[in-house]
């Protein structure tokens, strides 16, 4: 490792036994990983798309995702966290606390609580802020709030991106993490004009 996999804004570091997880030997730089990466998330959205359709609010789910996303890259992928990060809630308590998360969920739809898009940015920002996961909570997060939003809203996807790459420090990441940082505070403001600056408010 030559860069210490140097992380943009709002990302969370690795631990060395996390590192450990690496499948590839000869990565040294944050670009090299990144590249990786994609490519694995990219064959995950494949899956995602051709899979059998269930029903995503459960832990079960969540995981799977995490390891079709990550899984040819880290060994850990599929797997909760096990060390406390700057983000997040204790360890152990993720599995309890994504649980209320998934039911609380599943509540806003019956109940038709919120609009489609604000359900979506509510599920995200609290997966997030719970952070399952060592790595990839960013990426694994908005894809499960976007298959939420199109498989039990049936509405378009955020466009998270927005024209930019999230993953890199701009001006957009910087809005994004802004806006997460507006959520911790119970402000969900931000982020609905983050998402909705993109994305067709059909809610
Ligand atoms: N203050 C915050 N509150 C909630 N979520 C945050 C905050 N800061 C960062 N995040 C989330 O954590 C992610 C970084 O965690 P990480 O596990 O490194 O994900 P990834 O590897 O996909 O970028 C960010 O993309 C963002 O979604
Ligand atoms: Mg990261």
């Amino acid at each position: 490792m030559i860069d210490g996999f140097a992380e943009p804004k709002g990302a969370t570091p690795l631990d060395p036994d996390e590192i450990e997880g690496l499948r590839f030997r000869h990565v040294t730089t944050r670009a090299q990983l990144d590249q990786l990466e994609q490519a694995n998330i990219e064959e995950g959205l494949l899956w995602l798309a051709r899979r059998r359709k269930a029903d995503i609010l459960t832990e079960q789910f969540m995981k799977q995702l995490h390891r079709r996303l990550f899984g040819h890259v880290w060994r850990w992928a599929g797997t909760f966290r096990l060390t406390e990060k700057n983000i997040g809630v204790d360890p152990v308590q993720i599995s309890i606390q994504l649980k209320m998360l998934l039911d609380d969920a599943a509540y806003w739809v019956e109940h038709q609580t919120f609009a489609p898009v604000e359900a979506a940015l509510r599920f995200h920002h609290r997966l997030v802020w719970v952070h399952p996961f060592p790595n990839g909570n960013g990426r694994h997060a908005r894809v499960a709030a976007d298959t939420f939003l199109t498989e039990r809203f049936g509405h378009a996807p955020i466009d998270w991106a927005g024209g930019h790459d999230l993953q890199r420090t701009s001006i957009r990441r910087n809005a994004y993490i802004a806006a997460l940082r507006a959520a911790d505070a119970g402000n969900y403001d931000p982020l609905l004009d983050f998402a909705t600056a993109s994305t067709p408010h059909r809610g």
